[in-house]
């Protein structure tokens, strides 16, 4: 898990909205095509090899967008693709607007774009504006003070305690140790609140300011539908520079959680900043971009970001929030919460699967619930957002301290990396049964394929109407079911173990989603929990269930394997 403060479920006190959600009245509803859909994350490294250096590629990913449009989902945001050394994989970014050679040019990137247009995919980049590399040419010029950019990174001087040089304060990097370095030229510590070679960029100078936006605009001008903005708490930090307040005694002092992060994250400016971005973007004209806001944070400051111009401020409560231990009631209650806080008017609700920072749903809930997670985000108004390998029902792939390449695991040590390094999730997509599962030509690859790749691969579930990709095929289609789309939403519980999702529309069958949180089979009365017809069909079930697709089942006495979930209607 991303070493963040996580607060996802933030009690907010007691609830008094009603449960259900009305249809929302959209003025531009064409316009914001990312409503009632799932969007994919990409991470390229991982995606598709073209040219055979073990390495996925922009042309290895343009190949491919006819999967993309098969699973249905409305568009791809790519994990960074800019220049970069690649300390942290791309989001250490050395060049704001051009192209690392490992995945090609700018050229490439057009021709992807061109394609998934064509397809009718929309293609958004991933931004990250709190930090650069330190093999951006700013950073050395801002070493060498020379103007404007001199201001354009966080620089302090030393502490001098009793005669020896000493950090200005005690924040903590997101990836363990003192978030600030020592600089011999300057001769002040910079700051960095992710890698050491990530030095945090200054909002604080208004010619940073112009720079960022700039590059902005070069992108919008070559076609991107819009961004995921990267770490954007992180952007601003404490004028004065106090010291965060020490919250967790008996963890080891380079450990971030160790300190609230009062004075280094979630800063009222963040908010402004962003709008200035959302102003930016709508000032251009042209079809409406989207922003994909990337905070782990409280809930009240999660929705606050719908009224600084994010589309959709990732909701991570699958993610982060809940997890194997949690019951169904645990779950309807974070959900309700999320839906009772939606501000009202044209706000759409987002449900995060699964991202590139965090264990696959497989290892978080256990391989028998790998397609709960993609089931609530199919039936729960708005949007979903995948993480590429769901699909396939991927798992995390066993890395050693030998072959672990994330610089967070690194920065980890050998006793500590397994629980900090994201390469297990980040492996190559399988593709099929061949070299490399079909990823790169190359038998070696930057990360091993997981071995279950003979059977775990996009080209055999496709043969297999009971795999997860079948699965996932029709719950992308789901999301344009009318009842989904348009008809109102309750969570309830059919039995204490039996979390359930309704969706209901005048005139027309309800949709119901139920899992069963216990790992032994549940008898239920569905019919008159949930108020429901006494027959529906099968529309999808979860691999394992066993629960054929397409027949009807009585809803009064349904009898639900053990984690099984299922989607009637
Ligand atoms: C969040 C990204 O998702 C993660 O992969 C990265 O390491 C940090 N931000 C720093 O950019
Ligand atoms: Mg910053």
């Amino acid at each position: 898990m991303l070493r963040e403060t996580v607060l996802v479920c933030a009690i907010i006190g007691a609830l008094s909205a009603p449960q259900s959600s009305s249809p929302c009245s959209c003025s531009d509803e064409t316009e914001e095509w990312w409503r009632d859909s799932f969007i994919y994350q990409i991470y390229p490294r991982s995606w598709k090899d073209s040219d055979g250096d073990g390495i996925g590629d922009l042309n290895g990913i343009t190949s491919k967008l006819s999967h993309l449009k098969d699973l249905g989902v409305s568009g791809l945001w790519l994990s960074p693709v800019f220049t970069s050394p690649m300390v942290d994989f791309g989001y250490d970014i050395a060049n704001f607007t051009d192209i690392d050679p490992i995945y090609g040019n700018l050229d490439g990137l057009t021709k992807l774009t061109a394609k998934a247009h064509s397809l009718n995919l929309k293609v958004i980049l991933d931004w990250v504006p709190n930090h650069s590399s330190d093999e951006h040419p700013w950073f050395a010029k801002s070493i060498e003070g020379i103007k404007p950019y001199d201001e354009y990174y966080v620089w302090k001087d030393a502490l001098i305690v009793n005669g020896t040089r000493q950090p200005p304060n005690n924040w903590l990097s997101v990836f363990l140790g003192s978030a600030w370095e020592w600089n011999e030229r300057r001769q002040q510590y910079y700051l960095h609140q992710f890698a050491v070679r990530q030095p945090d960029l200054n909002y604080r100078s208004a010619a940073l300011r112009k720079e960022m936006e700039d590059a902005i605009l070069f992108w919008v001008a070559r076609g991107i539908d819009g961004f995921r903005i990267d770490s954007l708490a992180y952007v601003y930090e404490d004028a004065k520079f106090r010291d965060n307040p020490v919250v967790n005694y008996g963890l080891p002092a380079d450990d971030p959680d160790r300190l609230a992060t009062t004075y280094t994250k979630d800063l009222p400016e963040t908010y402004d900043l962003l709008q200035t971005w959302r102003d930016l973007l709508d000032a251009q004209g042209g079809s409406k971009k989207i922003l994909l806001t990337e905070v782990y944070t409280t809930l009240p400051l999660q929705i606050k970001y719908y009224h600084y111009g994010s589309n959709v401020p990732f909701n991570f409560m699958f993610v982060v929030g809940l997890n194997n231990q949690s019951t169904a009631l645990d779950f309807k209650r974070s959900i309700d919460e999320w839906t009772n806080s939606m501000p009202k008017g044209d706000y759409v609700a987002n449900w995060v699967v699964d991202n590139h920072d965090n264990k696959r749903t497989s290892a978080r809930f256990g391989i028998q619930r790998a397609d709960q997670i993609g089931m609530l985000a199919s039936i729960l108004p708005g949007i979903g957002v995948l993480y590429n390998g769901d699909e396939i029902g991927m798992e995390d792939t066993p890395i050693s301290w030998k072959d672990t390449v994330d610089t967070q695991g690194c920065s980890a040590g050998p006793d500590r990396y397994a629980q900090y390094s994201r390469d297990p999730e980040r492996t190559p997509f399988q593709w099929d049964n061949s070299t490399s599962a079909g990823f790169s030509t190359s038998p070696t690859t930057w990360l091993p394929v997981n071995s279950n790749y003979k059977t775990v691969n996009l080209e055999a579930e496709k043969l297999d109407p009971r795999s997860h990709y079948s699965v996932f095929k029709k719950l992308v289609a789901a999301k344009k079911l009318p009842a989904i789309s348009k008809g109102s939403s309750e969570v309830i519980l059919a039995t204490e173990n039996v979390l359930s999702v309704i969706r209901r529309l005048s005139d027309s069958p309800p949709v119901v989603l139920l899992i069963n949180f216990l790992n032994t089979p549940v008898t239920v009365d569905a019919a008159a929990w949930l108020n429901i017809p006494q027959t529906l069909r099968v529309y999808t079930s979860s691999v394992g269930s066993r629960i054929p697709t397409d027949v009807e089942l009585n809803t009064t006495k349904l009898t639900l394997p053990g984690a099984a979930s299922v989607i009637l209607h």
